[in-house]
C-alpha cells in the first residue's frame, strides 16, 4: 500500500473533527470571557472606542476562522449526500467570509475614530492579503464547483488545487490571528496576569484548531 495513500493513517477523520468541535466551543468562550469580562465589551457605535476594536478579534476568530474550519470540515462532519456537504461548505465559508469583512471593517472605523494611520503592522498587511485570497478563492470555487459550474474534467484538475490554496489560505488566517493578538498582548503591555493566560491559551487553541483541521482533510471520512 503506498505511504501516502489515506486509509494508510489507520484513523478516520471522525474522531478528530469531534476533537475541532471541542476547540471551537473552547476557543469561543475564551475570546468572549476576553472581550466581555477582562475588556470592555462590545459595540459597533460607543464612545468608548476600544469597544469598536473589540468587535475586530470576535469576528476573526469566532466568525472568520472557526467558521472557515467547519466549512473545511464540512465534507468530513455532515451525514449526507456530497451536495448536502458542498451546500454547507460553500455556505459556511460565506458566512466567515462576512464575518471576516466586518470584522476588518470595525478595526478600520476604529482606527479612524481616533486619527491611528492604516496598515503599518505585518499583521495588517497578512490580515489583508488573507481576505483578499479568501474573497477570490470564494469566488473561482463558486463559479467552477456551483454555478455556472465547470466541465468535468475542468472540474476535476481544479480540485486539488482548490484545496491546496484552501490549506494555504486557511492556515494565513490562523497566522493573522497569532500576530494580531501578540500585537494586541504587548499593545496592552499585559504580561503576568490571568488576562494574558487566555490571550495566550486563544492563540495555542487556534494552532492546534489548524492543525486538526488540516488533518481531517488528508483523513478518509471512514
Ligand atoms: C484572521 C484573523 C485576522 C485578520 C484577517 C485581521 C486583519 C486585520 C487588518 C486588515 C487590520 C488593519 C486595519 C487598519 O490598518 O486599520 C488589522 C488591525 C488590527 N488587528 Fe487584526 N486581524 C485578525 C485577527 C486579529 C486578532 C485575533 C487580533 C487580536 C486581538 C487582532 C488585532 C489587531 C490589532 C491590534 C490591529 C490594529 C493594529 C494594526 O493595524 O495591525 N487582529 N487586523
Ligand atoms: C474561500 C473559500 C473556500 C475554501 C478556503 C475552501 C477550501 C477547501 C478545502 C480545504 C477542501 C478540502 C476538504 C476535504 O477534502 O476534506 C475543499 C473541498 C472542496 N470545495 Fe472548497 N473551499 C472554499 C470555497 C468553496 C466553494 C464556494 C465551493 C463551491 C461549491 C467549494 C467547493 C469545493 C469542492 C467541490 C470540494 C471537493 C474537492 C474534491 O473533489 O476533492 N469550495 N475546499
Amino acid at each position: 500500500m503506498p505511504y501516502k495513500s489515506r486509509s494508510s493513517f489507520q484513523l478516520s477523520a471522525l474522531p478528530v473533527t469531534i476533537f475541532a468541535h471541542l476547540i471551537v466551543i473552547a476557543v469561543t468562550t475564551l475570546v468572549l470571557v476576553w472581550l466581555l469580562h477582562f475588556r470592555e465589551g462590545l459595540a459597533f457605535k460607543s464612545v468608548i472606542k476600544a469597544k469598536i476594536f473589540n468587535v475586530h478579534p470576535l469576528l476573526m476568530t469566532v466568525g472568520f476562522i472557526l467558521m472557515g474550519g467547519e466549512a473545511i470540515m464540512a465534507y468530513k462532519s455532515i451525514p449526507g449526500t456530497r451536495n448536502v456537504q458542498k451546500g454547507f461548505h460553500l455556505t459556511l465559508h460565506f458566512i466567515a467570509f462576512l464575518s471576516g469583512i466586518v470584522g476588518i471593517y470595525a478595526v478600520f472605523k476604529f482606527h479612524n475614530e481616533l486619527d491611528i494611520p492604516d496598515m503599518y503592522t505585518l499583521h495588517s498587511w497578512l490580515g489583508m492579503s488573507t481576505i483578499c485570497l479568501f474573497g477570490l478563492q470564494w469566488l473561482i470555487a463558486a463559479f467552477s464547483f456551483w454555478w455556472p459550474r465547470a466541465e468535468k474534467q475542468s472540474r476535476a484538475r481544479l480540485a486539488p488545487w482548490h484545496v491546496f490554496l484552501g490549506m494555504v489560505i486557511f492556515l494565513m488566517a490562523i497566522l493573522s490571528a497569532e500576530t494580531g493578538l501578540l500585537e494586541k498582548f504587548l499593545f496592552l503591555g499585559l504580561y503576568r496576569s490571568r488576562e494574558a493566560m487566555i490571550v495566550n491559551f486563544t492563540g495555542l487553541l487556534l494552532l492546534i484548531f489548524g492543525i486538526s483541521v488540516g488533518l481531517t482533510v488528508l483523513l478518509p471520512q471512514s
